[in-house]
């Protein structure tokens, strides 16, 4: 019997912070997400605020701010501690009197489908995907619901064993707008189509430093370098991590007027389309540094 194929381990996460000197923070789960008490985001933040807010966003990787009450140029503000603006690639299609650094989530009755309802890592498919994004929701389902889950990548990472991460270390994947934006979304391409990059299988964090599982179901067509079957395996295998491991996930319940801050780059997220025919509305804004993640 081979111990590491059978473990059923948790990684030991490194030891996570609760105290903040400027706000408090209370755990969703162990493992990922925490709920910010006692900011105004609408205010100026100072530069040493900021810095704490971003120890505690490597710390926690998905901030909950509540009863935050932000116009389009507050809630951008706020985003641009953390990075420049994205433009995202579904806006080219957009009119010119839409704000191209906001991504508008609305679901309706009418709706075709909610963005992100699947696994995914936002946008990998640029050749500089978002570092970040900060959600600000303002109207949830009247029936309740709506919620979005989020999943720790160290985590997944960490929960392979040595063997197959070392073969995963030297590998690079194909992502592919085209699967979302067309497959999912039926949007329109732009001329040239939808971007397509390649990034590492395991790649390294920037400001941690620790090793991420750097695949997604909403966007990775394929790895490099291995027959489409072999690939095919693989990449399922390790999107199936994320279904059967709950202990990777926390849960975000929105109220009206929260933001929630994600890092894109160790964690994914999937939103959870179970309030038909009830609306819900917010708007999305990333950020992106100045390099994509490497090894
Ligand atoms: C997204 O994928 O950014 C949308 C998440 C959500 O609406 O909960």
């Amino acid at each position: 019997m081979n111990d590491i194929a059978l473990s059923k381990h948790v990684p030991v996460s490194p030891q996570r912070r609760t105290d903040y000197g400027s706000f408090r923070v209370t755990p969703i789960s162990p493992h990922i997400g925490a709920e910010i008490e006692g900011l105004d985001l609408s205010q100026p933040l100072s530069d040493a605020l900021v810095g704490e807010l971003r120890q505690a966003w490597a710390d926690w990787m998905v901030l909950v701010f509540r009863d935050q009450h932000l116009d389009r140029s507050a809630h951008k503000a706020f985003a641009r501690h953390f990075g420049r603006l994205h433009v995202h690639p579904m806006h080219h299609s957009r009119s010119s009197e839409q704000d191209s650094e906001v991504l508008v989530v609305k679901t309706t009755a009418q709706s075709a489908y909610t963005a992100g309802e699947g696994w995914h890592t936002d946008v990998t498919c640029d050749a500089i995907p978002p570092l970040g994004s900060a959600l600000y929701i303002t109207e949830t389902p009247a029936c309740g619901g709506g919620d979005t889950l989020f999943a720790n990548m160290y985590m997944a990472c960490e929960m392979l064993s040595p063997t197959l991460r070392s073969f995963l270390e030297g590998l690079v994947a194909v992502h592919d707008g085209a699967l979302p934006y067309i497959g999912s979304y039926k949007s329109q391409p732009p001329e040239g189509g939808y971007p397509r990059h390649e990034h590492p299988v395991i790649a390294r964090h920037p400001v941690t430093g620790r090793q991420v599982l750097y695949v997604n179901s909403g966007f990775t067509s394929h790895i490099v370098g291995l027959h489409r079957w072999e690939s095919r395996a693989i990449l399922d295998m390790l999107f199936s991590l994320l279904q059967r491991e709950p202990k990777l996930h926390c849960r975000v319940h929105w109220r009206p007027n929260t933001l929630t801050l994600w890092d894109n780059r160790c964690t994914q997220h999937q939103a959870v389309w179970d309030y038909y025919p009830n609306s819900r509305y917010g708007e999305r804004v990333s950020m992106v540094g100045e390099s994509a993640l490497t090894t």
